[in-house]
This record gives structure tokens, sequence and C-alpha cells, in this order.
């Protein structure tokens, strides 16, 4: 990494829309389901590789609310792989060293599925770093679920801190850096309340492609950034 770097505070949760599976299969006469397939090896490399920078917290855009208009077979792989990953972190759980917290509506998953999802945040409750994946995720759906909790609960009048609190992110921080692969330049839904102070990076490396270098060039674009949070 650059000598240069000029950011005051340190970065400490990074954000990723992790586009391009397809489009990087079909470059290569491969179905889609090889780019997720890919697409998980790269997200493993990604999670190591901010460990060693000394990233605290990590999400992961792993299935948006829209996704379900997708072909039912590339759903049902998604799925796979997330059910496969879910259920080697149970296996591993003692070397496991990330907080699996999930952001999104749990209720339309099987039972299996969210029963492992709600043990597993149990499980790795008291792990150092956080990894939240967001899974059947809108920032939208999100927004308007917390809408409807607060006004279950009775609430009339509401501070930035209650709504805050009402959100799947409630208690954790918001990403300093949300970085999208694939080229697209836009937020898809993605943490609409948490990125208001977030700093974006966007490249046109399809996400199988993204290890080490693309991280720390994400990073090193962070650091030059000047963060003023509204101030001068
Ligand atoms: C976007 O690429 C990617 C997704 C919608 C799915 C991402 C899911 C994974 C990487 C697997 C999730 C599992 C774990 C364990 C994190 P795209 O298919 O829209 O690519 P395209 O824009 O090239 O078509």
């Amino acid at each position: 990494m650059s000598e240069n770097i000029t950011s005051q505070q340190p970065l400490k949760h990074i954000a990723f829309i992790m586009d391009g599976n397809g489009r990087w299969a079909k470059k290569r006469g491969l179905p889609r389901d090889h780019g997720h397939r890919f697409g998980v090896t790269a997200f493993e490399t990604v999670l190591k590789h901010c460990e060693k920078l000394g990233i605290q917290t990590v999400t992961v855009y792993a299935f948006s609310t829209e996704n379900w208009k997708r072909p039912p077979k590339e759903v049902e792989t998604i799925m796979k792989l997330m059910d496969h990953y879910l259920a080697e972190c149970e296996k591993k759980i003692d070397e496991y060293n990330m907080h699996i917290c999930f952001l999104g509506d749990k209720s339309p998953f099987e039972e299996k599925r969210r029963a492992r999802m709600e043990r597993l945040e149990k499980l790795t409750a008291n792990k150092p770093r956080v990894l939240n994946i967001a899974l059947n995720y809108g920032g939208r759906d999100e927004i308007v679920r917390a809408c409807n909790a607060l006004i279950a609960s009775g609430a009339r009048n509401v501070t930035e801190a209650d709504f805050a609190a009402a959100l799947d992110t409630k208690g954790r921080d918001d990403p300093d850096l949300i970085v999208r692969t694939g080229g697209d330049l836009r937020i898809s839904n993605f943490l609409l309340w948490q990125c208001a102070y977030a700093e974006f990076y966007f490249t046109d490396v399809l996400w199988p492609d993204f290890g080490p270098a693309e991280i720390d060039a994400a990073v090193e674009a962070f650091y030059k950034r000047k963060r003023r949070f509204g101030g001068v």
C-alpha cells in the first residue's frame, strides 16, 4: 500500500456488492451457476484478506429482495451455496472467528434454513469480528419493516437513533467503504440508510476475479479520501 495515506479514521467496515458472477461465467462459456460457485471462493479470499488488514466488519450483499426474479435454478444454486457455507461454519465453529449476522427478512425461508441462520447468529455471538450477510435483503424493505415495527410498538415520534435501532443493523457500525464490483455505478437497494456517509469504490473487475490486490487498491483509495461527515 502507498505511503501517502491521508485519511484520519481507520477503516473498520467494508461492505461489498458482489456483482459480475454471471458475466464471469459467460466469458468462459460456463453456466451462470459456476460464476456463483467461484463467487463463494472470492468471498472466502476477501474475508481472509480483510482479516489480515485488520478490518473489523465485512458486509456482503448475497441475495437481494429482487433476486427472486431470477430463474428458479439460479436462486436454488445461490441458496445451496449459502447453506453449504453455513453448514461448514457450524462444523468448524471453534476456529471460526466472525460473528455472523443476517440482514434481511428471514420469514420466506424454509424452517430448516431459518433455524440454521438463527443458530449461527447465536453460536458466533462472542466471536471477535463481524460478518453481516445480506440475504433476502433490500434497503427499502428494511426501512418499511422498521417503520412497521415502530408503529406496532406504539411509537408516534421517533429520533434517528430510534429508527436505527429498528433496522436489521441495530447496534452495528455503518460501513466506512462500499465496494461494488462488475462495473455498474449504482447502489441497487443496498444499505440505503446506513450508506449516508460511506465512501464508494466502483471497479470493473468481476466478483470472482476480485482478490487481495483489488482490496488493497480499494483500501488505498479510501485512505486518500477526506471524510468530513458534513463538517469542514
Ligand atoms: C451478482 O452477480 C451476484 C449475486 C446476485 C449472488 C452473489 C452470491 C454469491 C457470491 C454466493 C453467496 C454465498 C455466500 C456464501 C456468500 P450477477 O449474477 O448479477 O452477475 P452479472 O451481473 O454478471 O449477471
